[in-house]
């Protein structure tokens, strides 16, 4: 075993990074910006701050999309990077590493966030995944290890995943691509379509956490800046809640859909553990205003939603590697036969 151990959430907006006995130790964006097309020029909340400003010769993407790495170079490159920020600018010495993955993706798909880190050019001593359903639970606070059944829904930004777990394994999860980044994209296209009104992402990303209610009794406004689709003029507008609502309302019904789903698939015994506590929510998505109020509505279950959402998984992550109790989470035997 090595001396040291990082747990990594790498999550489609942002990374997290915990270090044992030490918690979170990196919180950034999840993304580079490469110059020409070979120099990497900045990364993480840096490369974010260039996203939409850079001129056409520097590329700013994010290498996760839908929860699973699309861009192995660029994550790799970006992790390694991110690894010797945390060393002081130095190499870090060898380390083990627990990352968190999806659980309803393919094999490939999970080999390929263990293979990122080995093949890369850290000195790794063992690479352990964790399903991220296990370690999002687990950095809500749940107890998982016994017999008695939890649901939990983390709306990220690329992803929902809705999990049942049970005797600290997973029962089912069902990974769906809707998150903050689509009611971000609807945000942009609503507000295009009703004020004539072209708005950037991140805009679009403030609009929504000052104005996105999952229930249509918020009336607030705010103004913001945009170029004016007919004249191309830059100009400022007021923006209402209520084209908020409009934009987003479809997307966090299919949340709900989403969930519904798992919930008429649970096994009878674990659907009355969930009636008994209710539902937990994480992920960054969870903060929208109004959407407790919105899942138990539709659903008539209690709804939870859990403090500080975004940070649940790495927070899990962190509490694998402190309390040797639950260190047997990251060495499932579905991850055993991927390993060995
Ligand atoms: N106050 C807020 N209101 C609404 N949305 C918010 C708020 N704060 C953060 N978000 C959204 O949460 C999302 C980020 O959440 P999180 O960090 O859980 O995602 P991630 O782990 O990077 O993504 P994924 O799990 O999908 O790979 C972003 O879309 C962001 O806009
Ligand atoms: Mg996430």
């Amino acid at each position: 075993m090595a001396q040291r151990t990082y747990g990594i959430d790498f999550g489609t907006s942002t990374i997290k990074i915990c270090r044992k006995g030490q918690g979170i130790v990196l919180d950034e964006r999840n993304m580079i910006a490469i110059a020409d097309r070979n120099s990497i020029i900045a990364i993480g909340n840096e490369a974010y701050d260039m996203y939409e400003k850079a001129p056409a010769n520097i590329v700013v993407s994010n290498p996760v999309r839908s929860g699973v790495i699309a861009d192995v170079s660029n994550m790799t490159a970006l992790l390694v990077h991110f690894m010797m920020k945390l060393s002081g600018g130095k190499k870090p010495g060898t380390a083990d590493y627990i990352v968190a993955t999806p659980t309803d993706i393919t094999e490939v798909e999970r080999r390929s966030f263990y293979e990122l880190i080995s093949r890369s050019s850290l000195k790794v001593g063992r690479v352990k995944i964790v399903d991220k359903p296990v370690a999002d639970a687990l950095g809500a606070g749940l107890e998982i290890m016994t017999a008695r059944g939890v649901m939990i829904v983390d709306i990220g930004a690329d992803t929902t995943e809705v999990s049942i777990l049970s005797l600290g394994g997973i029962v089912l999860s069902k990974l769906i691509p809707i998150g903050g980044n689509k009611l971000d994209e609807s945000i942009k296209g609503m507000v295009k379509k009703k004020h004539n009104l072209y708005i950037g992402d991140k805009t679009a990303e403030n609009i929504k956490k000052q104005l996105a209610s999952a229930l249509p009794t918020v009336e607030a406004s705010v103004q913001v800046y945009g170029r004016d689709v007919v004249t191309g003029l830059p100009v400022l507008m007021e923006i209402h809640s209520s084209t908020v609502y409009e934009a987003i309302a479809e997307h966090l019904y299919s949340i709900v859909d989403a969930i519904r789903i798992i919930l008429e698939r649970t096994p009878p015994e674990i659907a009355s553990d969930i009636i008994d506590s209710g539902l937990y929510v994480t992920g960054g998505s969870a903060n929208i205003f109004e959407l407790k109020g919105l899942i138990s509505k539709e659903t008539g279950l209690k709804v939870n939603i859990c403090e500080d959402p975004a940070n649940t998984v790495v927070n899990g992550l962190r509490r694998i590697m402190d309390e040797e109790p639950l260190s047997s989470l990251a060495d499932s035997l579905r991850v055993k036969n991927l390993i060995d």
